[in-house]
């Protein structure tokens, strides 16, 4: 039997469910020479602001237990830069969805790359949660009140482009951040970004970072990100895209079951650059396994 791992976001067909997650796959040349990046369901951009971004200070990678923390801080050549260039050489050879990513440091900024990406791509993701910026990023994304401006102020912005705002789990309770957006008339959610977390390298005592605290992600943090989304899918009614930790087809699964109508791979891409390819390619055996004849069955179902 054939197994169909179509879904769709807001109007928008996906082949399969499985995208890279922003940041981890540049402009979409990146993986070029791994794998033909047309198997993706979607190509998420890397997060990118109102003018061009060196990011933080190195080093702003470090390795730890099943994940990895980073403090890039938004490094990119800027929305200009992005329309002009980046997006055009994406398109030569890449014919799927492109879901933009924005971060601002103000209300208006948001507003502004909103506005100028709108219409060019298919979906807009609104980054309220980086942790790596000292103003505005996560503090956007940890007040329901300004996570429903900014949202707002993107909507506002746009009339061509769903957008979809991505959360922060560092919060005490983050379906109140979830409904706050709804309510201010986000499309989506995708959730989560990373936890915030710390290394100290015990030979100079000094922290790993540069930046000192940077955000923890890959597979340690897939049952948090779960926990998340199954938290939020109960009390929204718009598509959640699920994402934190997954690094095989089977989380792939069990994120629709909490709720996810589609998933993004971070930090797996970095350890395995053909991680989205390997997931891909083993859904359609996974499903069959497992009963699944339609992907979109499982979504939300458990209990
Ligand atoms: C190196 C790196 C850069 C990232 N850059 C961005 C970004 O620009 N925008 C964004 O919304 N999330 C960014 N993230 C967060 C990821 O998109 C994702 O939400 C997070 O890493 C959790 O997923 P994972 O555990 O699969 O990595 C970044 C993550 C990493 C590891």
């Amino acid at each position: 039997m054939v197994r169909n791992t179509q879904v769709s976001l807001c109007g928008i067909k996906l082949k399969n469910p499985v995208m890279p997650a922003s940041g981890v796959y540049g402009f979409g040349g990146e993986y070029r020479d791994f794998y033909d990046p047309n198997i993706l369901g979607a190509v998420v951009l890397k997060g990118t602001t109102a003018r061009p971004r060196f990011g933080n200070p190195t080093p702003r990678v470090a390795e730890c237990t099943s994940g990895m923390l980073n403090s890039v801080g938004l490094q990119n050549p800027g929305i200009d830069a992005v329309i002009s260039q980046e997006l055009p050489r994406l398109r030569e050879f890449y014919h799927g969805p492109v879901i933009a990513n924005i971060s601002g440091f103000s209300v208006e900024e948001y507003a502004s790359c909103c506005g100028k990406i709108d219409g060019l791509v298919d979906i807009i993701e609104v980054n309220i949660s980086c942790p790596n910026v000292e103003r505005g990023g996560m503090g956007f994304g940890t007040d329901p009140e300004l996570a429903a401006e900014v949202t707002r102020a993107a909507k506002g912005a746009t009339a061509k482009t769903p957008v979809f705002v991505k959360l922060s789990p560092n919060v005490a309770d983050i379906t109140e951040i979830g409904i706050a957006c709804q309510e201010a008339g986000a499309d989506g959610l995708t959730l989560i970004n990373t936890l915030l977390g710390m290394r100290i390298d015990i030979r100079t005592k000094t922290p790993v970072l540069a930046n000192k605290i940077g955000g923890f992600s890959g597979s340690a943090i897939f049952p948090v990100a779960l926990r998340m989304v199954y938290e939020v899918s109960r009390v929204v009614h718009i598509p959640v895209i699920g994402v934190g930790g997954i690094s095989k087809a089977e989380d792939v699964i069990e994120m629709m079951m909490a709720g996810a109508t589609a998933v993004q791979v971070g930090s797996e891409n970095l350890r395995d650059p053909m991680a989205c390819y390997r997931i891909i390619e083993k859904l359609p055996n996974l499903m069959e396994k497992l009963n699944i004849e339609n992907l979109v069955d499982i979504i939300n179902i458990a209990e």
